[in-house]
């Protein structure tokens, strides 16, 4: 028996599921964890919860779907992008690791332009602008704001390659990941040797990168005995979330796009060349899939709008859950359902962290617009989840004046899941979403890799072909696409209106 599987370390959890040769799902287990935010706009965690969500579902997995160890052939890693894991000489992690959504790094993206010798000097050499989120930021905010830790520094890894190296001894990447530390020549798949320098960064410090369905070693003897599985199983490259998610949502050729509402919210079109968004507006990393590349627009509050909604606003629900077996979050979406599209001209604009697509602005906040007193509860939550999906549309219509084809959208995360919020999603984009036989995402796309890795299939292209079909589609309800075609432009320009408000805001936060 051949069994692969797909680990994704994400922002809330660590997800595991075993696949058979044919992508059958054979067990999965999810293990949660906390982030920390001990400043404003601040977000960390720490290296070593995943390392033990991990070991914790893998043994789950193993158990539910009844594995020999020597039946787990490969195993694929996906992780949120982007998060920094610095490793002193021992390999012990230096300080909790900043993540994808952390927005304390302004000062550095200007560094790093300057240092680059300007913006479009950066994104001739690695193919994005500097972003808050993005790792390099966050390796010079550690230099400049905490040498002694910096010094101590010899090893800097992403989420998912941290718990790579704990289970094969391996300092790995993989190429869709390395590409949002902004260090990576994109068009060549390896590091940029130019931007490096100028940023007087050694080599050494990072991994060595593979394509996603490349070997990049076995398990340990001691990761094998903890996880429960032989030292012959391999583990391949991988890939960041958004690419994995893709290949599990089978975007692996062009025409397609997907929508992907997780903690983030990703709309993400495959690319068979490099292709650039002159404004920087849309992220172009490299593919999962060998010699392939994609754009995304990253809205950095999706599914964490509507998460922080219940874990602030339904405590006594949440406390009750254990007696009620109802998850809030089934409360609240059965009373936004009975709210009318719209609103009731309430507007959500989601910048909980601040933004990436399409304004890029650390200090954007995220606000409710239009309170009346008619307002309750389930008008507040329909209009988080329409104001997610403006946020989406934004990176939507970019994707689609640059002219890349979208011929089918396809929905999956959690976003796509909640029936209503896939509907909202259909009116909003004003096209159909269908969905998938696989809604597991990052992690199935990830077991795929695996798979591919082993040798059971050819290439990535057809794994997914002989996988994945799409099962349903949701088209948008005529009347409510007309009414957020008008109230769409509104939603574009509450943020202009407020943005020098939220620089004050910011700057008042600092004095
Ligand atoms: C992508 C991004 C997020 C994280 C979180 O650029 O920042 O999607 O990967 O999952």
């Amino acid at each position: 028996m051949s069994i692969f599987l797909g680990i994704d370390i994400g922002t809330s959890g660590t997800k595991t599921l075993a696949i058979n040769e044919r992508g059958k799902i054979l067990g999965e287990a999810t293990s949660l964890y906390p982030s920390y935010h001990p400043k404003p706009l601040w977000s960390e965690q720490n290296p070593d919860d995943w390392w033990q969500a991990t070991v914790k579902t893998v043994k789950a997995v193993v158990k539910t779907a009844k594995l020999k160890p020597a039946d787990v052939k490969a195993i694929g890693l996906s992780g949120q992008m982007h998060g920094s894991v610095f490793l002193d000489k021992q390999n012990r992690v230096i300080r909790p690791a900043l993540l994808w959504n952390d927005q304390r790094t302004a000062a550095e993206c200007d560094e790093l332009e300057k240092r680059a010798g300007g913006r479009a000097e950066l994104i001739r050499m690695v193919a994005n602008p500097a972003l808050t989120g993005f790792t390099a930021p966050k390796i010079l905010w550690l230099r400049n704001r905490e040498p002694k830790n910096f010094a101590k520094t010899v090893r800097i890894l992403l989420p998912k390659d941290d718990v790579r190296r704990r289970m094969t001894g391996e300092y790995a990447t993989d190429v869709s990941d390395a590409s949002g530390m902004l260090l990576l020549d994109v068009a060549k798949r390896d590091w940029s040797t130019e931007l490096l320098s100028k940023l007087e960064l050694d080599r050494d410090l990072f991994a060595k990168c593979y394509e996603s369905e490349d070997v990049t070693g076995n398990l340990t003897r001691e990761a094998a005995k903890e996880l429960g599985l032989s030292t012959e199983c391999v583990v391949v490259g991988g890939a960041g979330d958004c690419a994995a998610g893709a290949v599990g949502n089978g975007i692996v050729s062009r025409g397609t796009l997907s929508t992907s509402i997780g903690t983030s919210g990703i709309m993400f079109v495959h690319s068979d060349t490099v292709e650039v968004d002159p404004l920087g507006r849309l992220h172009t990393f490299c593919h999962a899939v060998r010699g392939k590349w994609h754009m995304m627009g990253v809205s950095l509050s999706g599914g964490g709008c509507f998460q922080w909604f219940r874990n602030q606003l339904c405590r006594p629900e949440i406390a009750a859950m254990k007696r009620t077996k109802v998850d809030p979050y089934q409360t609240l979406s059965a009373e936004a359902g009975k709210i009318q599209p719209g609103s009731e001209g309430l507007f959500f604009l989601p910048y909980l962290s601040g933004e990436r697509t399409p304004h890029a602005d650390p200090d954007a906040r995220a606000c409710f617009i239009g309170l009346t007193l008619a307002h309750t509860r389930g008008h507040m939550v329909r209009a988080i989840m329409e104001g997610v999906s403006y946020a989406m549309r934004d990176s939507l219509e970019i994707i689609q004046n640059l002219n890349v084809p979208v011929r089918q959208i396809r929905g999956s995360g959690g976003g796509s899941k909640n029936l209503l919020w896939r509907q909202i999603q259909a009116d909003v984009f004003g096209q159909k979403v269908a969905t998938i036989n696989a809604e597991e995402g990052p992690a199935y796309g990830v077991a795929l890799l695996a798979a591919v890795g082993a040798g059971a299939y050819k290439n990535v292209e057809e794994a997914c072909a002989a996988t994945i079909r799409v099962v349903k589609e949701t088209p948008p309800n005529k009347a409510a696409k007309k009414y957020h075609d008008a109230a769409f432009p509104t939603y574009q320009n509450l943020y202009r209106c407020l943005k020098e408000e939220f620089k004050q805001i910011a700057a008042l936060e600092n004095r």
